[in-house]
């Protein structure tokens, strides 16, 4: 593989959706030299008013630059844009930062698809929409090998403040990601529970959800500690007891049933919970609902 130039202020986006575009725009503004390409060329218009220089194709991209962003819908498009013959003969001694959202088996892939044609890889999964890149908080979880990932920080620095560097196991970032996911999904079926239980009682949603916000620096300390009590594997109760939870969990479920209210969300939290004290968790710590998760039963999901 060709070195790179490592103090290169010269970099390719290809892909300008919503977040593409920010970032080439991020970069212009840091004083990158930016080179762009998209499949539909309208949408580089504004950016190369802003002083991007507009690729005649993919190759020419992958030419102009050490350091190629890449940020499509997902990696079937990658593949539809990067599979030619033309850019596998470009991209010799380069570096793809794919930043692409993808599973870990497609990050592995494609560092795998990039290695064969002589190039580095460094996959990052972005943790914010676009209107929030480049702040002092935006994270970006970033892995693969680590001279790549030093060589990309400067660019990913232009892109948000909080670069997570998980290693150099190329699939880690999008686990993680998966799993951050995981999270907020969780926390947005339980907000939008919220809101419905909310309303019904003629509380504003705009109150309820200002409280959320407050509250929430003090829930995600509770659940940093949770996540340690995992992973030390000591589920001696040290600040709040399964069986609270359990309680809790019920009386969401009855709340939604007498309010004629929709019970999915609260009936599978209640169910868990449930499961849990019935394998004997009830006087361990919350996070001992983990070893409920852990079963490796056909056992079904849910206690009637
Ligand atoms: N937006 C967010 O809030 C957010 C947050 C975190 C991560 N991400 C990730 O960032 C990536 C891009 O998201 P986005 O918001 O920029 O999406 P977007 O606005 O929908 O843009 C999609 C981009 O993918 C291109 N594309 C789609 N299918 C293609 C194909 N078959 N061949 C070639 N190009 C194709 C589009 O090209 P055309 O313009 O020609 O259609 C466009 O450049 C995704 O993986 C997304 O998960 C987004």
């Amino acid at each position: 593989m060709k070195s790179t130039n490592l103090i290169s202020r010269e970099i390719s986006v290809i892909g300008l959706g919503a977040m593409g575009s920010t970032l080439a725009r991020l970069l212009l503004r840091s004083g990158y030299r930016v080179t762009v390409w998209n499949r539909s060329i309208a949408r580089a218009k504004a950016l190369v008013e802003e002083g991007a220089v507009l690729a005649s194709d993919v190759a020419a991209a992958i030419h102009a630059s050490p350091i190629i962003v890449i940020c499509v819908h997902d990696y079937k498009a990658t593949h539809s844009i990067l599979d030619t013959a033309a850019v596998a003969a470009a991209l010799s001694g380069k570096v793809l930062l794919q930043l692409t959202t993808g599973s870990p088996k497609e990050a592995k892939d494609s560092e795998a698809w990039a290695r064969e044609r002589g190039a580095a890889h460094l996959d990052g999964a972005i943790q914010a929409t676009p209107s929030q890149m480049g702040r002092p908080d935006t994270f970006i979880l970033v892995s693969g090998m680590e001279p790549v990932f030093r060589q990309c920080e400067p660019v990913l620095k232009v892109f948000g403040g909080n670069i997570v560097y998980l290693g150099s196991a190329v699939e880690a970032a999008s686990a993680m990601d998966l799993a951050t996911l995981s999270y907020l999904y969780g926390a947005v079926l339980g907000f939008v529970q919220g809101a419905h239980m909310a309303e019904a009682s003629g509380i504003g949603v705009d109150t309820y959800s200002s409280l959320v916000a407050d509250l929430t620096p003090t829930f995600g300390e509770f659940l940093k500690h949770e996540g340690n009590v995992i992973q030390s594997g000591n589920y001696t109760v040290s600040e709040s007891p399964l069986k609270i939870s359990v309680e809790a969990t019920e009386r969401i479920l009855q709340q939604a049933r007498e309010a004629r209210l929709n019970t999915e969300f609260p009936a599978l939290a209640a169910s868990l919970l449930k499961r849990a004290a019935l394998a004997g968790y009830e006087q361990e710590e919350l996070a001992a609902l983990i070893k409920v998760l852990r079963e490796k039963t056909d056992q079904p999901t849910t206690v009637a």
